[in-house]
């Protein structure tokens, strides 16, 4: 069966004029990331930057052993370890202005249009639950505990129970506007090309400090935006990926 591949073609943006996009017609941007509470409860991160294991990473090992783990020990995972997590999936290097920033990943026109959601499951000083990160201010942002949150987080991925046996679980979210703004009917092809860097280096990332993850794309959604308290289409789960520790040989 041929699917519609237009998603996928270059060709279907050629009749569309981009003088036309939100930007072109000098309405104000989204902003770079997500409003907060100012009264939530927030978990600081410790900044990753001078770390000395990080600097010790073989980077063409860690890329030569990259699978997908989908089995994990029970050991927690540091409060560092998981600052390293964000900051290399979605840290900000540097803040060009209130819409715009750039990250340790690449994104079209630095509109970074993704938000990371985490289910917390087993982190060292961290209460298990729902979480926000907070780029700007490389903090966690608390923002419920479920009832039933392994049943939750199990449903979310269709029933692939490896899931919640994860220290952290990544929920990436999209926010299409903050690429609509810019990029108009270009916007999902390159969300999604964006998502692709994020997920792999977390690959790295996690390979770098002894865990495994596994992308996932098979979620069921209604299911997934619930978790994360998200209407589904302002802003939207995209991409999904389970960090545990892993067994050396794995
Ligand atoms: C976009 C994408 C979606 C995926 N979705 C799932 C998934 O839902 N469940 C799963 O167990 N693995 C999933 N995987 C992992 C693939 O099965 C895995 O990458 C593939 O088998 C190759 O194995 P490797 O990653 O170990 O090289 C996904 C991978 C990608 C890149």
């Amino acid at each position: 069966m041929k699917n519609d591949r237009s998603i996928l073609n270059a060709n279907e943006w050629r009749s569309y004029d981009f003088k036309e996009t939100d930007q072109n017609q000098g309405v104000k941007p989204p902003a770079v990331c997500k409003p907060f509470p100012e009264n939530g409860i927030v978990i600081n991160l410790p900044r990753p930057e001078n770390w000395e294991w990080q600097q010790s990473g073989d980077l063409s090992k860690l890329i030569r052993e990259r699978v997908s783990v989908r089995k994990y020990l029970k050991d927690a995972l540091s409060l560092e370890e998981l600052s390293y997590l964000l900051w290399s999936t979605q840290g900000i290097r540097e803040e060009i202005n209130q819409a715009t920033s750039k990250r340790f990943v690449p994104s079209a026109g630095s509109r970074h249009a993704l938000e990371t959601y985490l289910a917390v499951l087993n982190v060292e000083g961290v209460t298990p639950g729902m979480y926000r990160y907070l780029p700007k201010e490389h903090q966690l942002l608390f923002l419920y505990l479920p009832e039933e949150f392994s049943s939750m987080i199990v449903s979310s991925v269709k029933g692939q129970v490896f899931c919640s046996t994860a220290n952290v679980v990544f929920y990436w979210s999209a926010i299409p506007y903050r690429m609509e703004w810019r990029y108009a009917v270009a916007s999902t092809k390159l969300i999604l090309l964006d998502a692709g860097h994020v997920c792999q280096n977390l690959y790295l990332t996690a390979g770098a400090i002894g865990c495994g993850t596994c992308a996932i794309a098979a979620y069921d959604q209604v299911e997934a935006d619930k978790l994360c308290q998200l209407d589904g289409e302002e802003e939207l789960i995209i991409y999904i990926a389970p960090v545990g520790k892993k067994n050396r040989e794995l």
